[in-house]
């Protein structure tokens, strides 16, 4: 798998590395997308992130790449043995700065404060900010992030999740729920990835910075 991008996806300056998903509408700015990143729809990623920030040993005779790249030296061994996966959710909003390591999971909704290293998971609609980050909050109360998670209203159509009352939680809910009862199945986006650049490291400048 090399990059795969739906539509609608901006990449203003980023250095996206092979083996990169990005959903439906979802942009980020001179920002570093590293190898085995899935990224979900509408996704709002700042300035100068990193995500699936690289590993090097800390328990070798040297953490310098030198011993832990092929490509450098045939005699170096890589490091980590395995893929490291980040998984990034939907509707994610990632302010400017933040370092994402891999090995953990983002959920739908969440936020990352600006200049947070992250470390470990963050749950579904949750706020969390700082180094490394904790949590500061949640964006809903726990009955709306449940309906919120069941209807995952990213999966739809846009024209299916427009026209709602986007800043009343409780009525776009409500309007949501009423519209999915009805036509839902007809108004599913299928996933649909599209490849884009080469496999390598690549600069791309898709659009300009939102
Ligand atoms: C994380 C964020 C969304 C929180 O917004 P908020 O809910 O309005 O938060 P508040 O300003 O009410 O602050 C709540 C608490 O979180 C703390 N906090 C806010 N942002 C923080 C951050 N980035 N890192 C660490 N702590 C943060 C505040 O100090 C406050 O702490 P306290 O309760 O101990 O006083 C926001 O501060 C932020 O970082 N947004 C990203 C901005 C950005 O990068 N934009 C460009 C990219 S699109």
């Amino acid at each position: 798998m090399s990059i795969l991008l739906e539509d609608h996806v901006k990449l203003g300056n980023c250095n996206v590395f092979p083996h990169v998903k990005v959903g439906y509408r979802s942009y980020a700015n001179e920002t570093m997308i590293r190898s085995h990143t899935t990224i979900g729809r509408y996704c709002s990623i700042g300035r100068r992130c990193t995500l699936n920030a690289a590993r090097h040993p800390t328990n070798w005779l040297s953490t310098h790449p030198f011993f832990c790249s092929i490509e450098e030296n045939s005699y170096s061994k890589p490091y980590p043995e395995e893929e490291v996966t980040l998984q990034i959710g939907n509707d994610v909003w990632i302010g400017d700065n933040v370092v994402i390591m891999g090995g953990i999971t983002i959920g739908d909704g969440a936020v990352i404060g600006a200049g947070a290293v992250v470390t470990k998971d963050v749950e579904p609609y949750q706020i969390v900010g700082g180094v490394p980050a904790k949590h500061i909050r949640y964006r809903f109360e726990n009955e709306i992030v449940s309906k919120l998670l069941d209807m995952r209203w990213w999966q739809y159509r846009e024209e299916f999740i427009v026209a709602l009352p986007h800043d009343d939680i409780k009525a776009a809910i409500q309007m949501l729920q009423a519209r999915i009862a009805v036509t839902a199945m007809d108004m599913v986006l299928p996933a649909h990835f599209r490849p884009f650049g080469t496999p390598q490291v690549l600069r791309s400048a898709l659009s300009t910075a939102l």
